[in-house]
């Protein structure tokens, strides 16, 4: 136990297992498994976590049932991958962590484009999102599923695995069953709240009879799946007193959301409240029969966590994106450090990676996620000090600035705003954006610490960063949105960039009259968080875009907030549409045409229009610093216009590469 957070860091125990803390580090998927197989980047991504403190950890799912066969789930229902298992446990438990997999089917669910024509399911109805219709389970199906997870699980218990977690909440496939909006059977596993939590009550009963007392057997559970006639908080509790009545589950957990228009629950963001489920957590745990609860969702902060434990609200504390994001996330807060972690800013990235991009997860504030030293990191110092300038104060310029200055080189940072942060801090400053400002004030701190020298206010020249004599140059300098073509060049001082005319009326900061036009070639967050901040100022506020939706550049999850967000404020979409430039804007009048057909239309009481738009990098730098000779990187939106996982990234490299 620490003195720092004394009821985090306190031990418990569940089946009979010591836990050392209270922290668990909840399901993620990290896709670093390989044809079906445990690699050493998997085992690594774990065992940072666990050196970091987390006392338990959940696996992403596992191919456990015979009919499971994505390549990058491990599989288990043979004996191929024993080895493997045994490395992974063997790696965890050595930082006294104990380890359990994840058993879970997607069912139906699916939140990718196109359909799914191997899922399976509980009754011929379409997915919400993809309208994938499955194969509905027969009654020989389910039993078979619930041998082969039976059987697997004890296949993990051999190799070390202290138990498992049924994946039972966010939409898939035993929340199918759950649901009377997927399951209208009629036979034994359907009909009523006994007949559909059937599958999973026995499903508990085959593992706790092939893996005994001591095998952990825990369950995520809906707790709102915010789905119409599906399940809310009453049929939750419905559900959690029937699968914890027969006392097979260790712990219970609620996760919300489901594979419908309220996806976006499962993975809260900055714009809803932090911890936003532990209300409703707290009402449902009069309805688990007395077992452990986790608290999960958007805990980010060692003393809200604290707090929720101390508070007896819950006995556990599950984190999925905290964790990715600082791995040492409890080690730092134990030995009074908590302003060292890089919190998570909840801005679902790693989903993106994962599950829209089918890559490995990967953080926007962590970019050293699964390496060997990632735990704690702090840089080596260079065998040479080296004169080193950075010119850009945005969070690639920032994170080159402190790793290059924390391995010993002496580092001057120019910047043209007189804070850091750069377009980040903008973004931060609009609805849903103020978690966003950790990045950047972890990196300040850290550059601090580590004797950087910042000129803030200074728009650098040539001159100024060669009179340094600088061994190496890196030039941070951002991105600006590009005119579009609509816009005849001598009428560019009629009409701004959003960032730009965003930053203006933050500072100004007054109601006015009139409609509030963006012209959105962008697609990303920070588009729509303007808008909203426009909403608040104009009487209407329009997005035109050429394409056929809105956001299209987010992950789903984060998409389906904007459009959520977009429809509740009134904010209009206009879309297949591009302005037609008639000289009217001002006269409060917006020609626009529609991209296919050509047809026309204005809009008036015209008050504010700008435009958001593909990033020119900003370069002009680049040229005479390579004429004198010196050793130029170019780091973030300076390189190529992307987001700050990116600008992050490059900055950490570059840093580390000087
Ligand atoms: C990238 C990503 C992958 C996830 N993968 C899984 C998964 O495989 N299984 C699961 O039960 N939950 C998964 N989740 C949900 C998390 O376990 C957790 O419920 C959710 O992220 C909320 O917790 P947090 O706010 O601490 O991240 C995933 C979430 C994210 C962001």
């Amino acid at each position: 136990m620490s003195d720092a957070y004394p009821a985090l860091t306190s031990p418990f125990t569940l089946a009979g297992n010591r836990l050392r803390n209270r922290v668990v580090h909840a399901s993620m998927t990290t896709r670093m498994g390989e044809n079906t197989r445990v690699t050493p980047r998997l085992i690594q991504y774990h065992a940072n976590r666990a050196q970091g403190g987390a006392a338990l950890i959940i696996t992403e799912p596992l191919s456990m049932a015979r009919h499971q066969n994505i390549p990058y789930k491990v599989r288990v229902w043979n004996d191929e991958q024993i080895d493997g298992l045994k490395r992974w446990t063997a790696a965890v438990q050595a930082y006294d962590c104990h380890l359990l997999g994840q058993i879970q089917d997607s069912g139906r669910g699916r939140h990718a484009a196109g359909r799914n024509p191997d899922a399976v399911g509980a009754s011929a109805l379409p997915d919400d999102i993809s309208w994938t219709m499955p194969h509905v389970l027969s009654v020989a199906e389910i039993e078979h599923m619930i041998d082969d997870f039976a059987q697997s699980s004890r296949r993990l218990q051999r190799c070390g695995f202290s138990g498992v977690e049924i994946s039972a909440g966010h939409g898939h496939l035993f929340h199918q069953f759950f649901s009377p909006r997927s399951n209208t059977r009629t036979d034994r596993y359907g009909g009523d709240w006994q007949g559909r939590t059937r599958f999973v009550t026995e499903l508990a009963a085959a593992i706790r009879a092939a893996c005994g007392s001591d095998f952990i057997i825990g369950i995520k559970l809906p707790g709102n799946d915010g789905a119409p006639e599906s399940i809310g908080p009453a049929e939750s509790a419905t559900i959690a007193r029937l699968v914890t009545s027969e006392h097979n589950i260790d712990y219970v957990c609620f996760a919300h959301g489901t594979h419908a228009q309220s996806l976006e629950l499962h993975v809260p963001d900055g714009n809803g409240p932090r911890a936003p489920y532990v209300t409703l957590m707290l009402e449902l745990r009069a309805a688990v029969n007395n077992v452990p609860v986790v608290a999960l969702g958007r805990i980010t902060d060692p003393a809200e966590a604290d707090a929720i434990i101390a508070r007896g609200d819950a006995e556990l504390i599950a984190m999925g994106r905290t964790l990715v994001c600082d791995p040492a996330w409890l080690a730092k807060a134990e030995r009074n450090r908590a302003h060292d972690i890089r919190y998570c800013v909840s801005c679902n990235s790693c989903w993106d990676m994962t599950s829209t991009q089918h890559l490995q997860i990967a953080c926007d504030n962590n970019p050293r996620v699964a390496l060997a030293d990632e735990v704690d990191w702090w840089p080596a110092r260079a065998a040479n000090r080296k004169r080193v300038v950075v010119v850009g104060t945005g969070v690639a310029g920032m994170e080159a600035t402190w790793v290059a200055a924390a391995r010993g080189h002496k580092v001057t940072t120019f910047g043209i705003p007189s804070q850091v942060g750069g377009k980040t801090r903008l973004r931060s400053l609009l609805p849903g954006g103020e978690a966003l400002s950790s990045v950047y004030d972890y990196q300040q701190a850290a550059a601090h610490k580590a004797g950087a020298r910042f000129e803030l206010g200074v728009q650098a020249t040539a001159d100024d960063i060669l009179a340094l004599k600088p061994d190496a140059v890196v030039l941070a300098c951002g991105s600006t949105m590009v005119a579009p073509r609509w816009l005849p060049p001598e009428c560019a001082d009629l009409v701004s960039d959003l960032r730009i005319a965003i930053a203006d009326l933050i500072r100004v900061n007054t109601r006015q009259s009139g409609t509030a036009v963006i012209f959105d070639m962008d697609h990303t967050d920070g588009t729509y968080a303007a808008a909203e901040l426009l909403r608040t100022l104009f009487d209407r506020v329009i997005i035109m875009t050429p394409r056929d939706s809105i956001a299209q550049d987010m992950a789903m999850v984060t998409r389906q907030g904007i459009l959520r967000r977009m429809h509740e404020q009134r904010i209009e979409m206009l879309l297949h549409a591009e302005p037609v430039w008639t000289g009217r804007v001002e006269d409060g009048y917006l020609d626009y045409a529609n991209i296919y057909t050509h047809e026309r239309s204005t809009i008036d009481h015209l008050a504010f229009l700008a435009y958001s738009t593909p990033r020119a990098p900003n370069i002009a730098l680049l040229d005479p610093l390579r004429a004198a000779g010196v050793d130029v990187h170019l780091v973030g939106d300076c390189k190529v216009a992307r987001g700050v996982m990116a600008a992050t990234a490059e900055g950490h490299t570059v840093g580390n590469a000087i």
